[in-house]
């Protein structure tokens, strides 16, 4: 029988931390969502000390999350704690995941402490912490590069102040997986109420093994796995939840271990977040790369006529490739798209649907085949729509360099308009935009990608904005590739804006 392990899912927080990956509030519920149904165990939505909207975004995260447990970061300070704490107030099951560093290296250099002085700063943190929410977690930095006579000291200070898990992190990416595992089996082994807690294993991608150190751990005794969809994480990344769970599926013959993922979810999850972040998936990223399951040889596509297992040792099906992905024409109506919505994993009341619908209808005469990740796309923007200060109503643009260009806000029930000539028409818009919402942006990077095939594809524009030194994300998605940067332009507009309100209550971004 395979021993259960957890899977905590960190894509909202450590994930988030990659460069370019930053999620607001409607992004990370619509993340948390699917984490939920692709049945991760724990989803760590942020650390709300961060600022006002990462607090939000957490606290409204708790809020929804019924089924997985929701967990927030703190370092091993009262105010952080207490903010984790005021975040998840209203989780079904909260888990405060408080953190500090434990190798000399951490102490000397970041910290300034000592290690009796690290020590009771742990025992302080995890006892606060167990006070105001039942379930903690403490990890302790830097494990991999710690003294592991240290660490055994360490765990004993938080397992005694009330420790439900202990996180030994690779945070560097730095060890080996025969180190790691052995570095868990001593730590256990040591410490005489190892058996009171669950060991967590926390690896980062630098050196290429973090997956491979994650199995070792579980041979060392880890049985929980922190983990993020597509590996996104603080530089190369975390540990790869979709290949870290089907290693453990594929090879369960070495790997004894299970965990609760319906990795029929896996696919859609990856796209997803893909899809809010702007970060390409490599086409030949295991498990979720376009090319995972191509055979390009005359030789393998011999053998997969013949019979799948010679070149396949997982189905595309079993991690959510086999849904029909051509989705609905302009004759499909209403109800079919409510159904192939909901069987997506998005719910949605009449209002929504009805918006998603005109948008759908819009879509669909232009393109007569609308894919699900064309609809996946929708939704997207869409939900991003109703929170918007400013919304698109027109775009017009002439010539091209110069080129001018005529643009429509909505903002609340004025309808403004400007316009701005530019270096080209996507520029002008830019600067037309910027003259009504009364901001000044430079675009940085401007990334435009096809989401399905076709000539009339829907185009994803991607773009980074430079307000004053505040660099801003934005996404946009239309069959016309102007409309796309303008809409994707206008995001980054919009959630500049919400960051200067939120800015108004002067909490500032603690160093890590
Ligand atoms: O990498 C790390 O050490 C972390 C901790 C906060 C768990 O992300
Ligand atoms: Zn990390």
């Amino acid at each position: 029988m395979a021993t259960m392990i957890e899977i905590f899912d960190t894509t909202l927080r450590d994930g988030e931390q990659s460069p370019g990956a930053s999620m607001d509030e409607h992004e990370k519920i619509q993340l948390a969502l699917q984490l939920e149904r692709l049945g991760v165990d724990i989803i760590e939505a942020g650390f709300p000390i961060a600022s006002k909207q990462e607090f939000e975004a957490v606290r409204k995260v708790a809020e929804t999350i019924k089924t997985s447990r929701v967990a927030a970061l703190a370092r091993a300070v009262p105010g952080d704690i207490e903010r984790a704490a005021s975040a998840l107030k209203s989780a079904a099951k909260p888990v405060l995941h408080t953190f500090i560093a434990t190798s000399d290296i951490h102490l000397e250099h970041k910290l300034r402490m000592t290690r009796p002085q690290v020590l009771e700063a742990a025992d302080n943190a995890v006892r606060l912490a167990k006070s105001l929410v039942p379930r903690v977690e403490f990890s302790a930095e830097d494990a991999t590069r710690s003294d592991w006579e240290y660490l055994v000291e360490v765990t004993k200070v938080a397992i005694a102040a009330g420790a439900d898990v202990i996180n030994l992190p690779d945070t560097v990416g730095f060890t080996t997986p025969t180190e790691i595992r052995d570095m868990f089996r001593y730590v256990i082994s040591h410490v005489p109420d190892s058996g009171k807690v669950v060991f967590s294993s926390h690896n980062h991608n630098d050196l290429g093994l973090a997956v491979s150190n994650a199995l070792a751990a579980l041979e060392g005794g880890a049985r929980q796995i922190e983990c993020t969809i597509n590996g996104i994480g603080e530089r190369a990344g975390n540990t790869s939840l979709e290949e870290v769970v089907m290693a453990m599926r594929t090879r369960n013959d070495i790997y004894t271990f299970d965990c609760g993922i319906q990795s029929r979810e896996i696919v859609p999850s990856s796209t997803l977040l893909s899809k809010i972040t702007g970060l390409a998936i490599p086409y030949n990223k295991p498990i979720v790369g376009r090319n995972a399951f191509a055979h390009e040889s005359g030789i393998h596509q011999h053998g997969m006529i013949a019979n799948a297992k010679t070149y396949e040792i997982m189905t595309p099906e079993s991690v959510g490739r086999n849904r029909s992905d051509l989705v609905l024409g302009k004759h499909s109506g209403r109800a079919g798209l409510a159904k192939r919505s909901a069987e997506l994993g998005y719910q949605m009341d009449e209002q929504q649907l009805n918006k998603l619908y005109d948008k759908f209808i819009d879509l669909a005469d232009k393109k007569k085949e609308v894919y699900d990740d064309d609809l996946r796309m929708l939704i997207v923007s869409q939900n991003k729509e109703d929170f918007e200060i400013f919304h698109l109503k027109e775009v017009d643009t002439f010539g091209h360099n110069p080129a001018k260009a005529i643009i429509k806000l909505v903002k609340g029930d004025e309808t403004l308009t400007d316009s701005a000539t530019g270096d080209g028409p996507v520029h002008a818009a830019c600067v037309a935009i910027d003259r009504i919402a009364e901001v000044s942006g430079q675009l940085e990077t401007f990334e435009i990608r096809a989401t399905t095939p076709g000539k009339e594809a829907l185009g994803e524009a991607y773009v980074t904005v430079n307000f004053s030194g505040k660099h801003m994300k934005g996404k946009g998605a239309s069959t016309s590739i102007i409309e796309a940067a303008v809409l994707a332009y206008l995001d980054a507009v919009n959630k500049y804006l919400a960051y200067q309100e939120s800015t108004d209550d002067g909490i500032a971004a603690p160093v890590m």
